[in-house]
């Protein structure tokens, strides 16, 4: 009896010793990436993907999950965003948080076979936004080079339901300035630096015309 009293003793030092007792599980989780990683082949490789989603973005989900542990916070990923984007404290929680969302909607905003003209509602808010698809895409393409730093370029509706084109820099996003996302392109260097190097020109064209997903973009109008 006395043996196995000190088995079990043992053994449940063990697991606390092994930090089980203390572990939760982490309050947020990498969003599934929508397709296989080498789907968007050749214009971004399968080799910018695997670091990008698998290094990057996990890693700003890992320190998240971290940070929020340490200070105890609470709460939907948008509710931690809108929280510690209004408190100079919580900076650090704030670039985690909106680097998760930002990648998430951004892969998103691409799919494989993506690209071209939209179509409907958006096209028709587009072209009486803009004048048509092709300044709409002179602009975005304008925004995303001239950009200085890293950042995001979106296509945002306004307050007043009219449609912008933004650049955010670092992990500012549209969420916090009462605008709605309709799509992203990430223009941090290691977006795009792996394939397109110096040349983010070519990469934000590419994005427009070969990847990004309007269905999703439309959705979100
Ligand atoms: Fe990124």
């Amino acid at each position: 009896m006395k043996k196995r009293l000190a088995y079990i003793v043992l053994i449940s030092s063990l697991w606390l010793s092994t930090g089980h007792a203390d572990e939760s599980p982490p309050q947020f989780a990498l969003s599934p990436l929508p397709y296989e990683k080498n789907a968007l082949e050749p214009y971004i490789s399968e080799t910018t993907l695997s670091f990008h989603y698998g290094k990057h973005h996990q890693g700003y989900v890992d320190t998240l999950n971290k940070l929020i542990d340490e200070k105890g916070l609470k709460g939907s990923l948008e509710e931690i965003i809108m929280k510690s984007s209004r408190n100079p404290e919580l900076k650090t929680v704030f670039n985690n948080a909106a680097q998760d969302w930002n990648h998430t909607f951004y892969w998103s905003s691409m799919k494989p076979g993506g690209g071209g003209n939209p179509t409907g509602p958006l096209l028709d808010l587009i072209t009486k936004t803009f004048g048509s698809y092709d300044d709409f895409k002179k602009e975005f393409i304008e925004t995303g080079t001239k950009l200085f730093g890293s950042g995001w370029v979106w296509l945002v509706k306004d307050k007043d339901n009219s449609l912008k084109i933004i650049g955010t820099n670092n992990a500012d996003l549209p969420l916090i300035h009462g605008q709605k996302p309709l799509l992203v392109c990430d223009i941090w260097e290691h977006a795009y630096y792996l394939d397109y190097q110096n040349r983010r020109k070519d990469y934000v064209e590419v994005f427009l015309d070969h990847l990004v997903n309007w269905d999703f973009a439309s959705q979100n109008l």
